[in-house]
């Protein structure tokens, strides 16, 4: 796959090993910054890589701040992002085969370097179950769409 890569300077340290990690794994890495550990503004590098994936220039994104809590509330207003901040290999399981997510954001301040690889890992051999998740995020992405009205009350299952 094609990974956009990103971080803000509390992600910085862990960017470019994870990168490499990422590579190791047999992917191709596009790195849309930061490039030190200058204190910077997280959601300027989540908008880059989020929308290079919408735009479909890359297949998924993996976005580190100081919590991946920040990338995340970004990248996951872009049309066609499904992002989440994840600490946990429970968590990136679930991500994958229900939610069907596609842009990882994971901490660089409280999850170690190896406990993101494991997770990265994870983010790229879970698959997407599908079957009653399909309809779910489809009800996920339909709040992309500024001409979707709102669920209407009673119409809930
Ligand atoms: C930067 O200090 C910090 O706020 C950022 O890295 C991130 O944790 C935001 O969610």
């Amino acid at each position: 796959m094609r990974v956009a890569i990103a971080s803000d300077h509390g992600g910085f340290i862990q960017k470019a090993p994870l990168a490499a990690y990422i590579e190791s794994l047999g992917h191709e890495v596009v790195d849309f910054g930061c490039d030190s550990e200058e204190r910077c503004d997280y959601p300027d590098f989540a908008d880059l890589a989020a929308r290079a994936l919408a735009r479909g220039e890359v297949d998924r994104a993996v976005l580190i701040c100081g919590t991946g809590i920040g990338m995340a509330l970004t990248a996951d207003k872009i049309p066609g992002v499904r992002a989440a901040a994840i600490q946990s290999l429970e968590f990136v399981e679930l991500f994958r085969a229900h939610n069907n997510g596609n842009c990882l954001c994971i901490s660089g301040r409280f999850s170690t370097i190896e406990m993101n690889q494991r997770i990265i890992r994870s983010f790229f051999e879970t698959p997407f179950e599908g079957g009653r998740h399909e309809g779910r995020v489809a009800k996920i992405m339909r709040e992309d769409d500024p001409a979707f009205p709102g669920v209407v009350e009673g119409d809930v299952r």
